[in-house]
């Protein structure tokens, strides 16, 4: 048992919610900021259902400097987990101000009054998206980065301020300073086990694997498998697809981490959060049939614009530094997602 608070930002969401699972069986206690703009109150009670603990929830925007300096003052949280962002690339491109403006001056005010109340350990939800496409299909945290939307370049506009917010520190050889984990997502999927949370989009799903739950279960027709004359083993996309319960558990291995020797002098650090290989579009309709005995109503589209071809993580520094690997395999993924989805079809609502 520690003692000690974590503040969520985005608690509420998809990855978010099982976070807040893992912290709290873990020990630790947790309050959760969201502004519930892409998430719903009752993730927050089914995760309370399922650890049997009780977490704090205040339901305001990160952008509100008043509200969250006093939740900082109120709640003394030691690390602060920052999931808070908007995240769909399409919306990022027709509205690129609201991305900015939410996800980068939001990360500003947040990193403000980190810094007023002195709590200067931070675990950032980055992405894959922030590297520049490359030759090599395994991406190593080394890469050029060049995102290609303004969701991707939210992401690094943030990793450049969290940078030079750490970089800062250095220089002024600051008694306490920042203490930071980049963490880049591959793809996320799957749900807890319990199915009791799960993702939840609105609207049409963006993302293949709820698309796929969708039509599987009847709600949505037919998937479209964007391309199949790419340069892969079947012409169609590859993916880094990684189980949600492992990706949120390299967040409490990164606060280890932050806590301990590689961080003792403080310093801001990327790590991929990835399986480290990947499946094709074609490979996931199929274990989703497998696992479920359903057949996948599909056609083969046209190329999404933006898309490449295929990229997966190496994850060996976070093996190293975090001591983090993923513990689950596709058909956990596939069985976990179908569980949520059977027993939520209309999600939260
Ligand atoms: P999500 O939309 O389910 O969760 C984000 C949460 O943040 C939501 O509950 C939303 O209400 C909240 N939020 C947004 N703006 C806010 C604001 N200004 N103030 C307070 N709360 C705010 O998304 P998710 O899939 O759980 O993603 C979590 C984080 O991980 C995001 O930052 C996202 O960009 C990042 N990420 C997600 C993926 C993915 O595929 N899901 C991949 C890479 C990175
Ligand atoms: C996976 C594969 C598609 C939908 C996106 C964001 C990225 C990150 C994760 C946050 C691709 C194909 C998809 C469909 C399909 N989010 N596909 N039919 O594009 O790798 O990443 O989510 O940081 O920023 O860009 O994930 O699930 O959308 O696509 O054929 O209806 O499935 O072409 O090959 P992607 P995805």
């Amino acid at each position: 048992m520690n003692n000690q608070t974590v503040l969520v930002t985005g608690g509420a969401g998809y990855i978010g919610s099982h976070a807040c699972v893992e912290l709290l069986q873990a020990g630790f206690k947790v309050v959760v900021v969201d502004n519930l703009t892409n998430s719903k109150p009752e993730s927050l009670s089914r995760v309370q259902q399922i650890t049997g603990k009780s977490l704090t929830f205040y339901q305001a925007d990160i952008r509100d400097k008043q509200a969250l300096t006093e939740i900082f003052a109120k709640e003394s949280p030691s690390t602060v987990i920052h999931f808070a962002g908007l995240k769909a690339v399409g919306e990022s491109c027709e509205q690129p101000q609201l991305y900015y403006h939410n996800n980068v001056y939001g990360t500003l005010v947040l990193t403000e009054v980190m810094t007023n109340a002195n709590v200067k350990q931070l675990v950032f939800s980055s992405s894959a998206t922030v590297y520049s496409e490359s030759a090599s299909k395994q991406y190593t945290e080394n890469f050029p980065l060049g995102a290609c939307n303004p969701y991707g370049r939210s992401k690094a506009m943030i990793e450049d301020i969290l940078r030079d917010l750490s970089a800062a520190d250095q220089i002024k050889q600051t008694e306490s300073p920042w203490k930071i984990a980049l963490l880049r997502y591959f793809n996320p999927i799957g749900a807890h086990q319990s199915g009791l949370i799960g993702e939840d989009p609105n609207g049409i799903p963006n993302n293949l694997m709820p698309y796929v739950a969708q039509v599987a279960i009847g709600k949505l027709p037919q998937l479209s498998v964007f391309g199949d004359d790419y340069p892969t083993r079947d012409g169609t996309g590859v993916r880094d697809y990684i189980h949600v319960v492992d990706l949120v558990k390299g967040h409490i291995k990164a606060i280890a981490a932050l806590a301990g020797e590689k961080f003792e002098a403080g310093g801001c650090r990327a790590y991929n959060l990835g399986a480290g290989r990947g499946y094709s579009v074609l490979e996931m309709i199929n274990a989703f049939e497998q696992v479920t005995g359903k057949t996948i109503n599909y056609k083969i589209s046209p190329r999404r614009t933006g898309d490449i071809a295929e990229c997966f993580a190496n994850p060996g520094l976070a093996l190293k530094e975090l001591n983090w690997k993923v513990e689950k395999n596709l058909d956990d993924m596939v069985a976990d997602t179908w569980n949520w989805q059977t027993k939520n079809p209309h999600g939260y609502a």
